[in-house]
C-alpha cells in the first residue's frame, strides 16, 4: 500500500503586507526585496493562531477529498511555532475538525517539516497502521523576520491505495545548525533590552542560500536515482518557497527548465513548513496536476535539514 494525495487545502490570513509597508518599519525597500528574493507581499496573522490556520487548511483538504473527518486515523502537524508546548497543535486540530478517531502529534523540522511529516504519514500507511492521514504544514512567524516570512497553512489528505509511487530521502546536518536558529518565546527575556531587541530568528542568509543551492539538486538526483526515473519524466518540482534565486539556481543545476518549478512566493513570502502544501493546493485548484503526473517535492531549512519525495499524483 502507498499513501496517495487525494485532497489539498490551504489557509492564509486576510491581512496582506506589501513590501512598501515593511519599508516603513525597517530599513529596506520594495526594489531590494523583489530583486533579492522575488517576494512582493505576504499574509500576516493578526488574530489567527497556528491551530486555527491548520484546522482551516485541514477542513478544506478534507472537503476536497470527500473524506469525512471521522475517517482520519492520524493528524500530523509540522510547525516551528505552536502556541503551546502541549497540548500539541495536532490535538487542537483534531478537536476543531471533529476527527474523533484520529491520533495526532506535531513534528518540528523547520522549513523541511512538511516533507518529514509527509514521509512519516507514508511510513504509517505502508506499515498498515493507518489508512487515512492528514498532513499539515503551518507557519506563524515573528514580525522581526517580516522581510522574508509570511503566515499560512497548507494541508494534504493521504489515503492508502494499491500500487502508486513514493520515494523519499531526508538528511540533517546539526553541525551547521547555528546558521539558522529560532529562539523559544518562552526562553526570551523580554525585560532585557538587548535580548528583547534580538530577532526571534537569527540567520546567516548567505550560508543558508549556499546550503540550499547545493543540497536541493543533490536530493533531487538522489530521488531520481532511487526511483530509476529520468528528470524529463517529472512534471513539476515543488520546492520550498524561500527565495526565487534559490529556486532558479536549483533549476539550473538540475538542468531543468524553470517553467517546471512552480512558484508563488511573490504572493506569500516564505511560509516555512506551509509553503509546499500551499503551492500544491494552488496548482491543484488551478487544474494543473493530472492523475499519474510524477512530482518531486523538496524542502530545506533550519537544522540544517533537507528532505524530498518523488510521488505520483
Ligand atoms: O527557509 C529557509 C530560510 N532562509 C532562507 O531561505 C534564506 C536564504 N538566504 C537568502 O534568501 C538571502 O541570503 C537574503 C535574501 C536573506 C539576503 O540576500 P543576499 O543577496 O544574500 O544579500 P546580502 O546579505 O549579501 O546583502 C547584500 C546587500 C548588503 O549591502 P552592501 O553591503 O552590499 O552595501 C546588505 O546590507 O543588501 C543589504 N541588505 C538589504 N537591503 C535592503 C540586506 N538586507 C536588506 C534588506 N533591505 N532587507
Amino acid at each position: 500500500m502507498t499513501g496517495r494525495i487525494c485532497g489539498t487545502g490551504s489557509y492564509v490570513p486576510a491581512r496582506i503586507v506589501e513590501n512598501d509597508e515593511l519599508a516603513n518599519l525597517v530599513d529596506t525597500n520594495d526594489a531590494w526585496i523583489r530583486e533579492r528574493t522575488g517576494i512582493a507581499r505576504r499574509h500576516l496573522a493578526e488574530n489567527e493562531t497556528t491551530s486555527y490556520m491548520a484546522a482551516e487548511a485541514a477542513k478544506r483538504a478534507l472537503a476536497q477529498s470527500d473524506i469525512p473527518a471521522e475517517d482520519v486515523d492520524l493528524i500530523l502537524v509540522a510547525t516551528s511555532t505552536p502556541e503551546n508546548v502541549f497540548p500539541c497543535t495536532a490535538c487542537e486540530v483534531q478537536r476543531e475538525i471533529h476527527a474523533e478517531h484520529a491520533a495526532g502529534f506535531d513534528l518540528n523540522a523547520a522549513c523541511s517539516g512538511f516533507l518529514f511529516a509527509l514521509q512519516t504519514a507514508q511510513a504509517y500507511i505502508q506499515a498498515g497502521i493507518c489508512r487515512t492521514v492528514l498532513v499539515i504544514g503551518v507557519d506563524w512567524s515573528d514580525r522581526s523576520t517580516c522581510i522574508l516570512f509570511g503566515d499560512g497553512a497548507g494541508a494534504v489528505v493521504l489515503r492508502e491505495s494499491k500500487g502508486g509511487l513514493f520515494v523519499q530521502a531526508a538528511h540533517s546536518d546539526g553541525a551547521k545548525g547555528d546558521v539558522l536558529t529560532g529562539c523559544s518565546r518562552h526562553r526570551k527575556n523580554w525585560d532585557h533590552p538587548d535580548e528583547a531587541k534580538a530577532a526571534y530568528i537569527q540567520m546567516d542568509g548567505q550560508s543558508v542560500f549556499k546550503f540550499a543551492v547545493r543540497r536541493v539538486p543533490e536530493i533531487v538526483e538522489e530521488l531520481l536515482e532511487k526511483a530509476r526515473i529520468q528528470k524529463e519524466e517529472i512534471s513539476y518540482f515543488f520546492l520550498h518557497q524561500a527565495n526565487r534565486r534559490i529556486i532558479e539556481a536549483a533549476a539550473k543545476r538540475t538542468g531543468v527548465d524553470i517553467s517546471r518549478f512552480p512558484m508563488n512566493l511573490q504572493e506569500y513570502g516564505n511560509t516555512s513548513a506551509a509553503s509546499i502544501p500551499i503551492l500544491l493546493d494552488e496548482w491543484n485548484k488551478k487544474g494543473l496536476l493530472k492523475k499519474g503526473d510524477k512530482l518531486v517535492l523538496a524542502g530545506f531549512g533550519a537544522g540544517l535539514s533537507w528532505a524530498g519525495s518523488l510521488l505520483e499524483w
